[in-house]
């Protein structure tokens, strides 16, 4: 059992304070507070706190280097004097990380990604006060645009390191409907974070990856748990779908001479939605377009997003392969009984099949819920079982489910209030951060100990 090492409070205060100074917070209905955050990746707003966050790491004597997909990784050396930090080669151990993402949905929380940062960094922060030695070195990795929210593949940069999304495509990815159309490699270059080395497994090596995050559901808070151990993360695939009809006036044009792009978009979201419900599938529509997009021109195309989850990666591919796709070819080549046709094409945008996190790290993270739990039950281990919840499968898509194809991976979560988040309202308690941040650093402890 590893003595407890206490997470500082400023760290709660960190993030609340400090992190939600870097990106526009929402007022929620008048009268009431500012919340949330508007962090979208490589804005202003994320280049302010990039640089807070490289200022902050390089006073905790990190070594920081960028890489091409502006990626930030803060590593302190190893510094065991038991056991050697290099390898025969005299290169320096692959460093254990805690990772996650400082970018926001567009109407997003304060804790969807800069938890883990920041816990993260506070982490860094005890090992050097007091001066605790690991083997190998520790570090914290922000990833680029985890949230897809701005360039439309999430988890996009984990996914390069990965070697599992092309790097010319994720420097060619431009932002979605309704901004100015910038590539990810001009913003990158325009805020300064376009590094010099390599995005891959390969050139920037993880003994692990640990990730802190909020649980962004309900389970946590309805089961009266306090700690989540992640034991993986369900399948989700992100399309865009384009439907074309044709143009034409609204006023002078009969309902059979019609081929209108809309109404055949609103019936296969119809479709989707209701068969994704049938089959235990979730659908989700959040961006849709249509063009020209004026009263009294019939629409000659639409365009929306499709996002598509679920426990297993085979159902899920025949979902899409089997239900929708030939349902939504007969829709638009028939739009209404009397209409013209119109046509459809899909484009994959994201892959993400269900991944399974590594026993070891979850065995790591578990044991350091519980002697976190238990110190604070004084002792009551009985009490402290009853508070972890074991074996969770993400909702949601993390850069984790990434970094567990290359290296050992887990995740801890913490309750989000009502399971709310991907809105500005999204709450977890200081308390609750600060349990987190210990589990994370026990977690790595444990790991480079073993
Ligand atoms: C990734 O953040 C997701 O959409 O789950
Ligand atoms: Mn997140
Ligand atoms: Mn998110
Ligand atoms: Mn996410």
């Amino acid at each position: 059992m590893l003595a407890p090492v206490v997470c500082h409070n400023q760290l709660a205060k960190n993030i609340h304070d400090t992190c939600s100074q870097f990106g526009a917070a929402h007022r929620w209905g008048p009268g009431e507070n500012e919340t949330g955050m508007n962090r979208l990746a490589l804005t202003d707003a994320d280049k302010a706190v990039r640089d807070w966050f490289v200022k902050e790491a390089k006073g905790l004597g990190c070594e920081v280097e960028v890489d091409d997909m502006g990626n930030i990784w803060a590593i302190r050396g190893g510094v065991s004097d038991s056991r050697p930090t290099q390898d025969g080669s005299g290169k320096r151990l692959p460093p254990v990380i805690m990772g996650s993402h400082l970018d926001t949905q567009p109407r997003g929380g304060r804790y969807d990604g800069v938890l883990g940062v920041m816990a993260g960094l506070e982490a860094l922060r005890v090992l050097k006060e007091r001066d605790i030695k690991t083997w190998r070195p520790v570090g914290v990795v922000c990833w680029t645009n985890e949230e897809g929210a701005r360039f439309p593949v999430s988890m996009v940069s984990s996914g390069v390191w990965a070697g599992e999304i092309p790097l010319g495509k994720a420097h060619s990815l431009k932002e979605v409907a309704g901004q100015e159309g910038k590539t990810m490699m001009e913003e990158l270059e325009r805020i300064g974070y376009l590094g010099d080395k390599k995005c891959s497994y390969e050139e920037m090596p993880m003994a692990a990856h640990f990730e802190l995050h909020i649980e962004q559901g309900p389970v946590l808070e309805a089961k009266g748990k306090k700690v989540g151990v992640v034991r993986g993360s369900q399948a989700y695939k992100w399309f865009t779908v384009e439907v074309v009809g044709k143009e034409a006036h609204t006023g002078t044009t009969p309902y059979a001479q019609r081929a209108d792009a809309f109404m055949a978009a609103n019936s296969m979201i119809h479709y989707a939605r209701w068969t994704g419900e049938e089959q235990d599938v979730l659908v989700s529509v959040g961006v849709f377009q249509v063009f020209p997009g004026s009263v009294n021109t019939i629409p000659g195309r639409v365009k929306f997003s499709l996002d598509i989850r679920s426990s297993s990666t085979d159902k899920l591919a025949q979902f899409v392969e089997r239900h929708l796709r030939p349902k939504f070819d007969s829709i638009a080549k028939n739009v209404g009984a009397n209409s013209q046709p119109c046509s459809v094409t899909w484009q994959e945008d994201t892959n993400s099949p269900a991944q399974l996190f590594d026993e070891g790290c979850c065995q790591a993270v578990k044991v350091s819920a519980l002697s976190v739990l238990a110190a604070e039950c004084q002792g009551n281990m009985e009490k402290a079982v009853g508070l972890v919840k074991y074996n969770m499968v993400s909702g949601a898509g993390h850069d984790s489910v990434h970094t567990a194809k290359r290296c050992p991976t887990s995740m801890i979560f913490v309750p989000s209030k009502g399971g709310l988040s991907h809105h500005p309202e999204e709450f977890t308690s200081e308390e609750d951060c600060v349990r987190g941040a210990q589990v994370l650093l026990e977690s790595v402890l444990r790991f480079d100990r073993e």
